[in-house]
């Protein structure tokens, strides 16, 4: 049995032609229909969320992209990559739609392509599909005289606006003023940022300025430690649950891991709260994985006996705590690709990597948690109608002269920190699981 794509499966669902329910009527509007105009997240499992004002918006897609059919773009793609050969290369993540997808060079979580972006510096453009953090990343760590694209502007990520650097630069002061500067008598400072790489480069500069460095959901431990043995205390942002949960894996008692509000004074914490803290937890969180609750995994117990539940560690702690195991998007392939034939797995991550899973595994049975398709819809912002886009405005031809659109690029004045604190978590210990 062939599984459709979560793109065909959601205009199988508005026709009726197959049974299912999605999170917004709009998941089938393809998305330059929400391009130009006041910037959004667009339908999916982030539309709830505020998005910050200064927020790119992308402009509108010519209409010979938006009225061709899939085959039509897929051919395209194809044969603007066979002109470029290899002067481009194609990077994509695990939650990107399988229409994408399947163009991509190289095919991975956040750390991975991170440092698949170092693995072709022949490649006068990379193009990056996936977000806007991730695009950043590879501009960081790319060649000075290569090209990142973002095939949509309006990729960015909610968690990652949940931090900004004006905000945590005042957070950053209210710690100092209460812990001093002064090292401990084994030379440890009082605090350490570290940053998820779902965050800006100008927070990632923040960490390389300040003694930091950046994690993934893939080496979050290992990060975690190299920070203890250089601090008494760690402020992470901004994701609470991938810091709640990766320290409470390394024995840091919940009682000292408050949450910094940034609306509050102190973070809405006493000095006492604060002094005694271990991990300060910036408030974020991610929208799609907010979704996964206790209640779908007693479901799927209940339903399935003997079912393997393996969640993403940016789950709620109660989630990550009730489920088998928890790892970044590459973990939860590789626990999939070496279980034993007919095993059963309820999985807690974005619908587009649990979807082809499904598809890729036939000997087993695998499910998303939540029955309910919702999509990250940042990640869903990229249709292959924009990768053909920008993929044929570099081979150019006729009248238009090649050009590069969409690039993305650091500014020279955050680049240089940014780049100390992605070194940092490069040459750091090979990656750990979280709680696995
Ligand atoms: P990974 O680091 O596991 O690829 O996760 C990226 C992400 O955005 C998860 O929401
Ligand atoms: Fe951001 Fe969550 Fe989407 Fe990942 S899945 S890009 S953290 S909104």
């Amino acid at each position: 049995m062939t599984i459709p794509s979560v793109e065909t499966t959601i205009r199988l669902i508005s026709t009726g032609a197959t049974s299912g329910s999605t999170c917004s009527p709009d998941l089938v509007t393809p998305p330059w229909e929400f391009d130009g105009g006041t910037p959004g997240y667009g339908p999916g499992s982030s539309m709830g969320d505020v998005i910050p004002a200064g927020s790119p918006s992308q402009g509108a897609l010519p209409e010979r992209y938006r009225t061709a059919s899939a085959e039509e773009l897929s051919a395209r793609i194809v044969e603007a990559k066979r002109a470029l050969g290899d002067s481009v290369v194609i990077l994509g993540h695990f939650y990107q739609r399988d229409e994408v997808l399947r163009h991509a060079d190289f095919v991975g979580d956040s750390y991975q392509l991170a440092q698949a972006t170092q693995s072709r510096p022949d490649a006068a453009a990379i193009v990056f599909c996936g977000v806007h953090f991730m695009a950043e990343t590879a501009d960081l760590l790319s060649g000075a005289d290569q090209a990142v694209i973002l095939p949509n502007l309006a990729a960015g990520c909610s968690m990652a606006d949940m931090a900004d650097i004006d905000s945590v630069t005042e957070c950053w002061e209210q710690l100092e003023e209460l812990y001093g500067t002064d090292a401990d008598a084994s030379g440890r400072v009082p605090v350490i940022p570290v940053t998820y790489m779902n965050s800006s480069a100008a927070l990632k500069g923040f960490c390389g300025e300040h003694g930091g460095i950046v994690c993934t959901s893939s080496n979050a431990q290992t990060v975690l430690k190299w920070a203890f043995e250089r601090g008494q205390r760690v402020l992470f942002f901004p994701d609470q649950h991938l810091g709640r949960n990766t320290a409470k894996a390394m024995g840091v008692p919940l009682d000292a891991m408050p949450m910094w509000n940034p609306n509050k004074p102190l973070g809405g914490n006493t000095a006492d709260e604060l002094d005694a803290a271990q991990v300060v937890l910036w408030h974020g969180f991610c929208s799609v994985h907010r979704r996964f609750t206790v209640a779908q995994i007693e479901a799927a117990r209940s339903e399935h006996p003997g079912v393997q539940v393996i969640v993403h560690p940016e789950c709620p702690m109660a989630v990550v705590d009730a489920a088998d195991s928890a790892g970044s998007t590459d973990f939860i392939a590789k626990a999939i690709a070496a279980a034993p034939a007919g095993t059963t797995f309820a999985i807690g991550t974005e619908i587009n990597l649990v979807n082809r899973l499904a598809a890729q595994h036939p000997e087993h049975e695998i499910f998303c948690l939540d029955p309910v398709i919702c999509p990250c819809s940042t990640m869903y912002r990229i249709h292959a109608g924009y990768l053909a886009w920008v993929l044929e405005a570099l081979v150019g031809g006729g009248e238009q002269p090649a050009q590069v659109l969409n690039q993305i690029t650091v500014s020279a004045d955050v680049a240089d920190h940014a780049r100390v604190a992605l070194e940092r978590m490069l040459s750091a210990r090979p990656p750990l699981p979280v709680g696995a």
